[in-house]
């Protein structure tokens, strides 16, 4: 369409397009895979359709991502048993490596422009909710920006009407029907009991991890989980309307408790405290779930 022709989005859009056989290019579904979950892309079956791949680094109007130990390619393939047209994303932009919320939702534009109808957005996380375990799988019901309520909205600048209107409603940003899937999913894999569970997911800058008293504050507004990614994609998602499912891996538990203090009359806590975070947990913890995490996607797409 002429709008498209005419938009910053062209180059890109038709780098891709030109590239890609009928049966792949007009993907139904695009996913975002998470630190560790890029092994989603090998699981694309190549019997009716071989997939095809682009390096960010090849495509014009991507930037070339930084996070060590990810590689970053765009997957176009045939997902799950319905053989559905598919767009992984193997390594995600974050917005703490310099990136502008802009070069960060990309992508998603582009997933647009080629007729996706649903993104599945899938991250790491740390748990504020001490009823979640690491391990467990949250689906995500709502999120808090809080760089997005301070002014950092992937959003902010001119309209772009060609996708959405200039306030677009964020009011029901997680779709529930997808997350019924996601609910189905797992009971037909026959994972434990508990496995998924519902979350508000809070989205800071980082790269720097939560100190205790930002973590208590984040637990305090209502915050299941939190992390440094997947927001921004879904504000531009939603603002195009495309559905959206959130799945977040829980990697770590986050300290809360008050630091030991100084004051002699303070009251004494003896358990002993979460540690601190590391970055080596959070990939152990992705590749040692990997596997549920990427079947259950799979078979989400399935029943989609
Ligand atoms: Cl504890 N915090 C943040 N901000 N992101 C995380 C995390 C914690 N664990 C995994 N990702």
């Amino acid at each position: 369409p002429q709008d498209v022709a005419d938009s910053e989005f062209y180059v890109t859009y038709n780098y891709i397009k030109e590239r890609l056989p009928a049966e792949l290019s007009q993907p139904k579904v695009a996913i975002i895979c998470g630190s560790g979950l890029g092994g989603l892309a090998d699981t694309i079956d190549e019997t009716k359709c071989k997939k095809v791949e682009f390096k960010y680094e090849d495509i014009p109007g991507f930037v070339t991502s930084t996070v060590q130990g990810h590689v970053s390619k765009l997957v176009f393939g045939l997902l799950g048993k319905n053989q559905t047209p598919t767009v992984c994303m193997v390594g995600r932009y974050h917005f703490y490596e310099g990136h502008s919320l802009k070069q960060v939702t990309l992508p998603v534009r582009i997933f647009k422009l080629l007729g996706v109808e649903v993104l599945i957005v899938t991250n790491a996380s740390g748990a504020l909710n001490k009823d979640f375990r690491v391990g467990k799988v949250a689906v995500l019901t709502d999120h808090i920006s809080l760089p997005g309520l301070a002014g950092n909205n992937p959003l902010f600048g001119p309209n772009l009407g060609m996708f959405g209107p200039r306030f677009p409603p964020m009011t029901d940003v997680y779709d529930y029907d997808l997350r019924v899937l996601a609910f189905k999913a797992a009971s037909s894999l026959k994972f434990d009991e508990g496995t998924l569970k519902e979350a508000i997911y809070c989205f800071v800058g980082g790269p720097s991890y939560e100190t205790k008293a930002e973590a208590r504050f984040l637990r305090t507004i209502g915050g299941d989980i939190v992390g440094m990614s997947t927001v921004p994609e879904v504000i531009v998602a939603r603002h195009s309307g495309i559905r959206v499912l959130g799945l977040s891996l829980v990697t770590n538990m986050v300290a809360l408790r008050k630091d030991k203090s100084a004051d002699p009359s303070a009251s004494v806590i003896e358990e002993p405290e979460e540690p601190p975070p590391k970055h080596e947990e959070v990939l152990e913890v992705s590749k040692a779930r990997a596997h549920d995490m990427q079947n259950l996607v799979k078979t989400i797409v399935g029943l989609i």
